[in-house]
């Protein structure tokens, strides 16, 4: 006699153990991020590698199941990303337990990042403060041949070389923090446009291939027209392909100048942080350096 098969099954619980990011195939972290539906390409993945570090939680046979990555910079300071939990684990732990692990890795230093929607409450509950709601902008980009490029004071031209020291400085004093070493990785993986006065570097705006197209960020500015004519170049450089651009700016000229791009408004994330907050917030003053566009979600 043949037995009817039942029409449910229960799997027991599985128990997870922590790994090395740095020790797990790219296509398996790959698979990750494809599973809670995030764009990136095991390119980024890779990138993301080479600039910070990170952790995997794995079942018993190997199968990545969570992640969780930070970027350090100088001594007190790491970004938090790539944190994310395989939708069948969520809600049972899993992210906690992640971000307990991270939290001992990181121990000492001041923490920000870039919170979905789906982990606001996890951050919540480890204490995270929310700081500013980030704006993600993304479309087909639309040069626009109508509107004249405003009159800019100074001459933008492609970034080289020579110019990566201003670079680092004018993120730093944009950002907060001095993150030197990311932004050479970044430099070397981007095409770069930046406004010069004289023979001073007044704004600039990467662009690098990432996700479905390409992202421009960092951008660093001391006001929106500034802003707007460094990464202007970038999305005629685009004109008819995926663009993507991750600001703080809701509205204003730089904003407005995004959406007649091509590059509306498409989710948004809450930047949060614990322990002392990074002054990079404050948005107006004038001659004040202020990050546009951040170079990444994950990066910060
Ligand atoms: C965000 C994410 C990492 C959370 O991981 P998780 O394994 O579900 O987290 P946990 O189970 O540890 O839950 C942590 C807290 O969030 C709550 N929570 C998790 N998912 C929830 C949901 N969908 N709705 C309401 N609360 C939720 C839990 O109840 C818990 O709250 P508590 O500490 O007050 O009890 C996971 O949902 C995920 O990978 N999402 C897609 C990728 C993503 O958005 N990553 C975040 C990048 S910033």
């Amino acid at each position: 006699m043949e037995l009817k098969p039942s029409g449910s099954l229960k799997i027991d619980t599985f128990s997870m153990r922590i790994g090395d990011i740095e020790d797990v195939e790219l296509d398996r972290l790959h698979a990750l991020s494809l599973s809670v539906g995030w764009p990136h390409r095991a390119e980024d993945w890779q990138f993301l590698r080479q600039s910070g570090e990170g952790l995997v939680a794995l079942d018993e046979i190997g199968r990545v199941l969570g992640s969780a990555m930070w970027f350090a910079h100088g001594t007190d300071f790491a970004t938090v990303g790539m944190v994310i939990t395989s939708p069948r684990l969520q809600t049972l732990g899993a992210g906690q337990w992640l971000m307990k692990r991270v939290f001992d890795k990181v121990a000492g230093r001041d923490l920000r990042l870039n919170a979905t929607r789906a982990a606001r409450r996890l951050y919540l509950s480890l204490d995270f403060q929310p700081e500013k709601t980030v704006y993600q902008c993304q479309g087909i980009a639309r040069a626009q041949t109508i509107v004249a490029p405003a009159n800019i004071r100074g001459d933008v031209r492609s970034l080289g070389e020579n110019d990566i020291a201003a670079v680092i400085a004018l993120d730093a004093a944009g950002f907060g923090v001095r993150r030197a070493a990311l932004i050479e990785k970044l430099f070397a993986h981007s095409a770069g446009y930046g406004l010069f006065r004289g023979d001073r570097l007044s704004a600039f705006a990467l662009c690098r291939p990432f996700g479905r197209g390409h992202v421009v960020g960092p951008v660093v500015a001391e006001s929106d027209p500034d802003a707007v004519a460094t990464v202007r170049p970038h999305v005629a450089d685009h004109s008819g392909s995926f663009l993507r651009i991750d600001t703080h700016m809701d509205n204003g000229e730089f904003a407005a100048f995004l959406a007649h791009s091509g590059m509306p408004v498409f989710d948004t994330v809450l930047t949060m942080s614990m322990g002392k907050r990074l002054p990079d917030f404050v948005i107006g003053g004038a001659a004040t350096l202020t990050t546009y566009a951040l170079a990444s979600q994950t990066l910060g």
